[in-house]
């Protein structure tokens, strides 16, 4: 399996993730032809079932009152998948106009950071959807471990038809026939310069890529290679521009080694989402299902959020299945308390019993505020940070340098945190990646009741 996960042009890219996945019989379930015998499943009325089928058909049979509902739901919050159909992309307006801009009056290439959960995928693939509109060519790149140059470049290649090459155009046999630059590049492996030559021959089109999760490349060559192609394409003109995405601090991390393209570059770190952009989210999901989120319900997601629409996503349809399992159409805020705790048990499931001791003893100590200041700076990072990475959430000088000593003496202890090296000089880390998520939840629930944002009505003007 190649270290690429997905790299399809635009077009080609299905609304859901299911239906992304290639050879999607492999992953049908099909029952036996002929039903084991004796001990095996027999008809029971009480049994559960699922209540719709694979082809998002409701079961008459089992359907309850409830189960279009349930089934209109799966779609109006969907927290483990990027949101891909612009009618449930909310807010951003500034953002996007700001990438727009980047790319179409100043054709520079783009650098888009921030944590996990913040929404840059679905402001990708939002994106994208527009570029194409624009008749751009799109090309979709989710970059992984093992990525390298050569590799990650003739897939990129492979999107780009020869009908787009100045020697070639749309009337040639090869044109027609649907042949790629990749055909063209030969079996030496790529450099900077070659990948570059090849791409200064594209016209009559545009072609934008996107390299989305490019913190998670873990070669440093592939990373320079790709520094030092945005600056050759710069300095040559060529008709395409490339749109990065990564969870970083800070854009030295995402493109090192090549100060002078600081100059061809636009980076955007993502902000958190306002509390308008929250409500848009829950008034999303509430036009596409027949739910509707009361007053205090919205207060309390946009309290519990902390702006990431992430959390939101996760606890407005957390929310509505407990509304929904108590026969009611209208979600409560106390609907919104019991999925939070839902989901703060969930995610405790997932860490060590050693974590979840230490972290008891430590929230015990009144140290909940401190864990949150580090878990947020392992969030902004993805991994590892350094002192300079904490800030407290409402930036109290006190309250960050006891999150820094905190640091400093957790990690001396092994307790949660490790100190090491990335790289970029001495940083922290947590011992176990799902913590600083779970962090997270705690902290959202401490929030509720002290802090309930001043809430706007709307999107901001
Ligand atoms: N603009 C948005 N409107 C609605 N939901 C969003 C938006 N941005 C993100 N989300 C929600 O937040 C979750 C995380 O977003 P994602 O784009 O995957 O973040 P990232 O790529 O930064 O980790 C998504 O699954 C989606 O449910
Ligand atoms: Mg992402």
């Amino acid at each position: 399996m190649s270290w690429i996960d997905k790299l399809l042009p635009w077009r080609n890219r299905p609304a859901t993730a299911a239906a992304q996945r290639p050879n999607e019989d492999k992953y049908v379930y099909r029952p036996a032809a002929t039903p084991v015998s004796g001990g095996g499943v027999t008809e029971c009325a009480a049994f559960p079932r699922f209540q719709t089928t694979a082809g998002d058909q409701l079961d008459p049979r089992t359907a309850d009152r409830f189960a279009l509902v349930r089934s209109k739901l799966r779609g109006a919050y969907t927290p483990a998948q990027p949101v891909t159909d612009r009618k449930m992309f909310a807010g951003r307006t500034k953002v996007m106009t700001a990438l727009i801009r980047s790319i179409e009056d100043q054709r520079l290439h783009t650098v888009i950071y921030g944590e996990r959960g913040i929404g840059k995928t679905s402001l990708l693939q939002v994106l994208a959807k527009a570029a194409q509109e624009a008749r751009y060519l799109v090309v979709y790149v989710t970059c992984g471990a093992r990525s390298e140059f050569d590799e990650t470049f003739r897939a990129i290649a492979a999107h780009i038809p020869l009908m787009y090459h100045s020697a070639y155009g749309p009337t040639t046999i090869e044109g027609e026939r649907g042949d790629t630059l990749a055909s063209l590049l030969g079996s030496e492996p790529m450099t900077v310069s070659s990948a570059s030559d090849a791409l200064a021959k594209i016209e009559g089109t545009r072609v934008l890529v996107i390299l989305d999760e490019y913190d998670r490349a873990g070669s440093e060559d592939f990373r320079r290679s790709i520094a030092e192609l945005l600056k050759s394409l710069s300095d040559q003109a060529v008709r395409v521009q490339v749109l990065i995405a990564g969870v970083a601090a800070n854009l030295t991390e995402l493109v090192a080694n090549v100060p002078s393209i600081q100059r061809n570059v636009f980076a955007m770190r993502i902000p958190k989402m306002t509390a308008a952009e929250i409500r848009s989210i829950v008034k999303n999901g509430e036009n596409v299902s027949d739910l509707h989120f009361d007053e205090a319900a919205i207060h309390a997601i946009i309290a519990r959020c902390m702006g990431f629409p992430y959390l939101a996503s996760l606890i407005s349809h957390r929310a509505a299945l407990v509304a929904i399992d108590e026969g009611r159409l209208t979600v409560q805020s106390r609907d919104v308390a019991v999925a939070t705790e839902e989901a703060v048990n969930e995610f405790r499931g997932r860490i060590s019993r050693r974590s979840q001791l230490q972290i008891g003893t430590l929230v015990d100590e009144g140290k909940l505020g401190v864990l949150g200041a580090l878990a947020g700076a392992a969030q902004s990072t993805g991994g590892w940070f350094t002192v300079e990475d904490i800030t407290a959430v409402h930036g109290d000088p006190a309250a960050i340098a006891e999150a820094r000593e905190a640091a400093e003496r957790l990690a001396a202890d092994q307790v949660l945190l490790e100190v090491g090296d990335d790289g970029f000089g001495r940083g922290f880390r947590f011992m176990e990646p799902t913590v600083p998520v779970y962090l997270w939840l705690l902290a959202a629930r401490g929030q509720f009741f002290d802090h309930e944002q001043p809430d706007l009505q709307g999107e901001p003007a």
